[in-house]
Order: C-alpha cells, then structure tokens, then sequence
C-alpha cells in the first residue's frame, strides 16, 4: 500500500448554504490560505449549482478547483428540475459528488441511480465523488463490510479500470454526518482499507491502490490531522467545517503535511 500512488484530496461539501456573495467571499478568503498545497493536495468547492459559475470564475487561475453536488444520468430530455453532466463540462466544472447519503435518504437516490449517474459523469469528463457509508443501524448489526461491499459493487458496476482510477470514493459513515459524531481514526482506516480491498478484488491491486479514498462524518481542524495520517485515509469530504476558511483550511493543511 502506498499512499504516495494517489492523490490527496479534500472537497468541501458546501450543500444547500451560502447565495453568490457569500460563495464569493469564501471563495476569495480560501484562495490564498490554500495556495501552498497546490501539486501536493487537490483542493476542491463542491457549491450549490447556482454558485457554480460564479465559483469558477472566483477560483480560475488558483489551485481551488469546483466540483456540483449532483448530476442526472440522462444526457437531455423531459426531466425537469435535473442538470445533466454535459451542461456541468460547459460550465467548467471538473468534479461531482454523487449518492450523497442525504440524497439517498431524502431523495430517493438507490445504488443504481448512483452507478447511472456515475457512469454519465465520467462520459462526459467529470471527476466522480462517489459516497458510501453505512447506517448506524447496519454498524450496530455487525454488516458494515456487507453494506459497504454492496454499495461498492453496485455504484461502480461496469466502470473500467481506466474510469475506476479517475473516480473518488467518500466513505461517510451516515451517523457521523453533521452529528458532530466522528469516526475514530482506526474505524475510518479500517473501513477505507476494506473499500481498498474491495477494488483489489474487483480490478486488481495496483488499480485499488490508485483510487483516492476520502472519509467524510464531521471531520474538522481539531480531528483532521489524525484521521489523515492513516494509510488508507487520502482526503475528506469536508461539510460543516467547509464552510469557514480558516476550519477548511486547516483540514487542508493537514493534509499537506500527512
Ligand atoms: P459534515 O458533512 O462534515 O458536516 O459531517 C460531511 C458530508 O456530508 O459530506
């Protein structure tokens, strides 16, 4: 295992906050704060599709790069309120969180809609940040592997190999999302080196051993630094902390210096 095959990252999931003066304004104070990690950890804003034109005009020519928080599979059609991955490349957008848990608990969104939406985003050219993670239910009943396994499996079903090493995994346990209730840094490791194993079985080692695998669950400038240093863990899927620039900037110090 080499965590120097792979690139760190660490996106910022703004979800539903922050209009365009305020996208801006963020933007404007995390640009400087983050401009050393530039060709040693990716940094990325993943911002409310109506703050998507104005983030990437905010970040260009910085090392800040800007991912949607979703994309529908279709590539045009009768599919109202939907934005389809072609229209996220017009844009200029490099990246896209997909199965999002609170997509998957508010919205429907099954393991098939993911691997649909997947597979369209990475047609077109975007960076998928694909999210798995179990319920606290599941982790109570001994299944994480299953459920984990499972999502893995079926989100990524009929990737290439060739694809697989341009998408990101976010392992986000659901009950450490916005709860303030992290995983331990052993409990983030063992799960993202399952994830690891998973992709070894499914690819092959070296392929496995190319995909950056993120932990996401109330990571913040106070727990980043140890969840990052483990082998498994290359970045975070960064919520609530995300939106402070000195909290996500820490967090991508952190990183710069695991
Ligand atoms: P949180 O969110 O950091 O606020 O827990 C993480 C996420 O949902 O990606």
């Amino acid at each position: 295992m080499n965590k120097s095959v792979r690139k760190a990252i660490i996106a910022g999931n703004w979800k539903m906050n922050k209009a365009r003066p305020e996208a801006k304004e963020l933007l404007e104070a995390i640009k400087p704060l983050v401009a050393n990690a530039e060709g040693k950890v990716e940094v990325i804003a993943c911002v409310p599709f109506t703050n998507l034109e104005t983030a990437i005009s905010v970040t260009d020519g910085s090392n800040v790069k800007i991912g949607a928080e979703n994309v529908h599979f279709e590539k045009s059609g009768a599919f109202t309120g939907e934005i389809s991955a072609d229209m996220l490349v017009e844009l200029g957008v490099e990246y896209v969180v997909i199965g999002h848990s609170e997509r998957r608990q508010y919205f429907g969104e099954t393991d098939e809609t993911v691997n649909k939406r997947t597979k369209a985003a990475l047609a077109a050219g975007l960076k998928p940040i694909v999210c798995v993670g179990e319920l606290l239910w599941e982790r109570e009943c001994n299944i994480t592997e299953e459920v984990i396994a499972r999502q893995i499996k079926l989100d990524l079903f009929d990737v290439s190999k060739e694809d697989v090493k341009k998408t990101v995994i976010a392992y986000e346990p659901v009950w450490a999302i916005g709860t303030g209730k992290t995983a331990t840094a052993d409990q983030a490791e063992e799960v993202c080196g399952f994830i690891r194993s998973t992709l070894a079985k499914i690819y092959d080692q070296a392929t496995a051993d190319a995909v950056t695998i993120q932990y996401g669950g109330s990571m913040n400038a106070g727990n980043a630094a140890e969840l990052l240093s483990k082998p498994n863990v290359d970045g975070g899927l960064i919520g609530g902390a995300s939106l402070k620039a000195a909290d996500f900037n820490t967090i991508v110090q952190a990183a710069v210096e695991g």
